[in-house]
């Protein structure tokens, strides 16, 4: 089997995942490619590492030729928030970060693209609820219009050049492992960091902002299974995965029914528009259809499974 390639591979998802795929296909199978951030000793331990800039092709392509890369999970990227506050940098690694993965994937006939897109694609046109897998993509949003235009230039590879892209739109991914990366949905993961430590936390959305979220082992099931589905049944290129929705006040009383003594109040800042621009909930019928998907958490088992883990890290 030729090997796997994930990049962005030092961030939120790609930490995770580079894991979840050693323990499927063996430590040597998978090169984790990070960029800026230092890897602890941890994760350099655990298989081969290098570090690549998502926008210097000849780095992208020398790292796929050596390694005998077949599949690329690209989860390199600049995330909403840090997005709207630095737009050219999120345009130009977002969308030259695409362009290169799919250059590559085309000129070596790569096995499989993965390449993670956002429900940030909708934008304001969009149902809020129970948003189509095929709509009229409006974003309002840097980040955004990069996810939609990477969607739009990935299945236009598939097409015209046969490159095997495949996609799933996330939602706000909450983990206990790695912290987000800069995100309008990481009050979520601070919440939980805050009840456990006993502090206050104040988040930065209303109360009432409702979104689609997803357990960390979720979104990872989530490519891996869209990675290894059978290509003859995908009538898509790009999925809509839905797994829970809850308002930032539901969340915090799930904390609160486990650790009754934490407190929450909320002042939204900038990140409020973002949010409001996003669906709620997410039709995703067409990733149930072609590849089975099925999710296993909801809110209270999330949360349950979460302040285990962070109690137990904490009293290490
Ligand atoms: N985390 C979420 O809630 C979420 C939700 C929806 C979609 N996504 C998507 O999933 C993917 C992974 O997200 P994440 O949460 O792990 O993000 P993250 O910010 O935690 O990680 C992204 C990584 O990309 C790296 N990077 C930035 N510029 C780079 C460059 N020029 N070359 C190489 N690497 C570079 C960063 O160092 C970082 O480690 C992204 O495409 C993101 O848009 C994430």
């Amino acid at each position: 089997m030729n090997r796997i390639l994930v990049t962005g591979a030092v961030g939120q998802i790609g930490t995770e995942l580079v894991q979840a795929l050693r323990k499927k296909y063996g430590r040597d199978c998978v090169i984790a490619a990070g960029h800026k951030t230092k890897p602890t000793k941890e994760f350099i331990d655990s298989g081969p590492f290098e570090y690549l800039n998502v926008l210097e092709r000849d780095q992208l392509e020398k790292l796929v030729l050596s390694n005998d890369v077949g599949t690329i999970y690209h989860m390199a990227s600049i995330l909403s928030a840090v997005g709207e506050l630095n737009h050219q940098l999120c345009y130009e690694v977002n969308m030259g970060g695409v362009l290169n993965v799919l250059e590559v994937a085309r000129i070596h006939k790569l096995e499989r693209l993965i390449i993670a897109s956002s429900i940030a694609a909708f934008g304001v046109r969009v149902p809020r609820d129970n948003a189509p897998n095929d709509a009229v993509l409006l974003p309002t949003t840097m980040y955004g219009i990069t996810k939609v235009a990477g969607e739009l230039l990935g299945t236009y590879y598939f097409r015209k050049f046969g490159v095997d892209y495949r996609s799933v739109r996330l939602p706000g991914v909450i983990s206990s492992e790695t912290m987000p990366g800069g995100g309008t949905t990481d009050y979520s993961v601070e919440m939980y960091y805050a009840a456990v430590e006993g502090k206050h936390y104040t988040c930065f959305v209303r109360e009432d902002t409702v979104l689609p979220m997803m357990y960390m082992p979720d979104a990872i099931k989530s490519l891996m299974d869209l990675a290894e589905a059978d290509g003859l049944r995908l009538k898509h290129r790009v999925f809509n995965v839905n797994s829970m929705s809850f308002l930032a006040r539901e969340l915090a009383d799930s904390i609160t029914e486990i650790i009754p003594t934490f407190a929450c109040d909320y002042k939204p800042d900038y990140r409020q528009a973002i949010a409001d621009s996003w669906p709620r909930s997410l039709d995703d019928s067409a990733a149930k259809e072609e590849w089975n998907w099925d999710p296993t958490f909801d809110l209270p088992r999330m949360t349950e499974d979460m302040i285990r883990r962070l109690q137990g890290k904490l009293a290490k």
